[in-house]
């Protein structure tokens, strides 16, 4: 799918990977509508953008509005490409410190928000999607985010390794059943990027983070997302799969 002219949608859009898909996208020449929050830096961010860019709010485990948001986004062109990025994490032991069971609304919290959401982009981009003629024979695609803590969940973070998995096992499974309607799904699988999310982060804590990646040492960077992004969007035969952008990271036991 070339991604000049087209229309695409970017959730999360107003930060950090999902802004950074933005860039990418615009730059190859995509009208590209920001979906985040009302809070969000969204409307600054599509200022600066310029032309190409514009933001509407909404919450994608929200349905109706995030239905209305892409509804938003395919006035500029028929919808073709949406990546979804709007996600987080939450803290919990199973066990907390003081004995109690770990607690059960924010393992919720980030199911609705992370697969939830996910789904909501799955289902919601691709009906809206289906309805277009056919371009080089597809109709358009999705790209969803993971973590590699789908993999090597790491302590604290049962809720959000059990959201990102379930992103991960919905991602072969979408392919298949949007396959008849020539809509391709794939998921990026991140190591740790250099977004806000790690902006609080000590120097010796970031230093740390660094030398755990074998090579290249260092945190990536959110250009290298949105290009995989696009990379993604731009191939047609890239479909059903998570691709891991981590520099080769495994996440220790503890
Ligand atoms: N940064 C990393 O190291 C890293 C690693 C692996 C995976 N990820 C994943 O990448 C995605 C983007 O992370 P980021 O680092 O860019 O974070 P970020 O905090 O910079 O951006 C996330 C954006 O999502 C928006 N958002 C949150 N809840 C939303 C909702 N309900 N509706 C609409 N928008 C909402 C936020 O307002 C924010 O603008 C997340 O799914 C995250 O889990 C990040």
């Amino acid at each position: 799918m070339r991604l000049e002219g087209i229309s695409a949608a970017v959730t999360g859009g107003a930060s950090g990977l999902g802004l950074a898909t933005a860039r990418k996208m615009i730059k190859a020449g995509a009208q590209v509508t920001l979906i985040d929050l009302p809070g969000s830096a969204g409307a600054q961010v599509a200022q600066e953008l310029g032309d190409a860019a514009r933001f509407v709010a909404a919450d994608v485990t929200d349905e109706q509005q995030f239905a209305s948001a892409l509804d938003a986004a395919g006035e500029t062109g028929p919808l073709r490409a949406l990546v979804h990025c709007a996600g987080r994490g939450a803290h919990i032991r199973l066990v907390e410190k003081d004995g109690q069971p770990g607690a059960l609304k924010p393992f919720e919290e980030v199911i609705e928000l992370n697969l939830i959401g996910s789904y909501n982009a799955l289902r919601l981009g691709a009906a809206r999607m289906a309805r277009h003629e056919p371009v080089d024979d597809e109709r358009g695609a999705i790209v969803l985010t993971a973590s590699v803590a789908a993999f090597e969940g790491q302590i604290g973070q049962i809720a959000y390794t059990a959201s990102k998995a379930g992103v991960v096992g919905m991602t072969l499974c979408a392919a298949r059943d949007l396959a008849s309607k020539a809509i391709r799904v794939c998921t990026i699988a991140p190591g740790i990027m250099d977004t806000p999310l790690l902006g609080g982060l000590r120097n010796d804590v970031r230093a740390s983070l660094e030398d755990s990646v074998p090579h290249p040492r260092r945190l990536g960077s959110p250009a290298e997302f949105g290009a995989l992004a696009c990379s993604i969007v731009e191939n047609p035969y890239l479909n059903g799969e998570t691709i891991r952008l981590d520099g080769a990271i495994r996440m220790a036991p503890r």
